[in-house]
């Protein structure tokens, strides 16, 4: 089949590609100078910011089914650059969902846990969103777009992605690893309550939602377990056998530009129910990342 996979840089989009190569015939969509872990695909740089590159790649290579994952991601970064957010992370997901209709093709299109407001998560499929923020609205409004104009399509939710893939960019978790092992503090948020997403894992499940399933609607592809940061930090060090200082810190008390919902988190009983690949439990998923973050190469 073929198989396109946006965002493909990016931790779950990497992941899909490293999962699907060999597999399918595959076309790995990004922008920047990263690339995607070793494996047989096409690579093809397409910006999903310009109104056009990511659609006119999709219909020349006739995708079949495409994994749309790429997106801007810095959310205090989409309150400095608004712009930029919308045109890549509505835009852009405008371009592969007109793409996704004119060739029939099956979409699976990835958002956030951040279209809630976390006032009283974890949230579940049907609960009303309430987009704070730039990232969160634009991202929102991607949602809409693909579920409108694609009508064979999926919108997989997810939160807090991390992976120990060499070719994944640092996140929390992360740096987590690397603070305590350097013997440095980590400060964490004790009052942002939230769900957490291995990318291999994530990125699974997405692929099984694409490839075998004909849901269409919202899906959330977390891992299961809803905590805070500071627990998160917590369960990480003691899964590295690391030891060390973890100050909590309130989400008051750091100027962030934009806002983060408190109470979040997805609830994945839906998916569990449905997916062979069913969302990791909190101690399964550090598991997974212990094991990749062993396997890193010097970059
Ligand atoms: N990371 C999280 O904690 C998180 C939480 C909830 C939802 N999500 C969603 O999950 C999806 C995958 O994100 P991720 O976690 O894999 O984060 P990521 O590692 O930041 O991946 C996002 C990818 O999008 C690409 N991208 C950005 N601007 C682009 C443009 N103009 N044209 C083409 N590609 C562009 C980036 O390319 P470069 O690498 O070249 O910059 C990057 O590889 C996104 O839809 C995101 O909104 C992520």
């Amino acid at each position: 089949m073929k198989v396109a996979v946006t965002g493909a840089n990016g931790m779950l989009g990497g992941e899909a590609v490293a999962q699907l190569a060999g597999r399918h015939e595959v076309l790995a969509l990004g922008f920047g100078p990263g690339r995607p872990p070793e494996g047989t695909y096409r690579w093809q740089e397409a910006d999903l910011g310009d109104g056009r590159s990511v659609e006119a790649a999709l219909l020349e290579f006739g995708a079949q089914a495409v994994f749309h994952a790429g997106a801007v991601t810095d959310v205090d970064g989409c309150e400095r650059e608004p712009d930029a957010a919308w045109r890549v992370n509505t835009g852009g997901t405008q371009q592969v969902a007109r793409a996704c209709r004119a060739l029939g093709a099956r979409l699976v299109a990835v958002s956030t846990d951040y279209v809630f407001d976390g006032a009283s998560g974890p949230y579940g499929e049907e609960d009303l969103t309430n987009a704070r923020g730039v990232y969160a609205q634009s991202k929102l409004a991607g949602e809409w777009a693909a579920l409108s104009i694609a009508p064979d399509c999926a919108v997989a939710r997810v939160a807090v992605v991390y992976s120990g893939r060499t070719t994944a960019r640092s996140t929390f978790a992360t740096q987590v690893v690397e603070k305590l092992s350097r013997g440095e503090v980590v400060k964490a948020f004790d009052d942002q309550f939230t769900s957490t997403t291995l990318a291999a894992s994530g990125a699974a499940m997405c692929l099984e939602l694409l490839l075998e399933h004909a849901y269409r609607g919202v899906l959330h592809v977390s891992d299961e377990t809803v905590m805070d940061r500071v627990d998160f930090a917590r369960r990480v060090a003691a899964r590295f056998g690391l030891t060390g200082e973890i100050v909590p810190v309130k989400t008051a008390d750091v100027k962030l530009l934009a806002p983060r919902p408190l109470r979040g988190g997805l609830k994945v009983e839906r998916a569990a129910g449905m997916l062979r690949h069913r969302p990791l439990s909190i101690d399964a998923a550090l598991g997974r990342f212990h094991d990749e973050w062993a396997r890193r190469t010097p970059r």
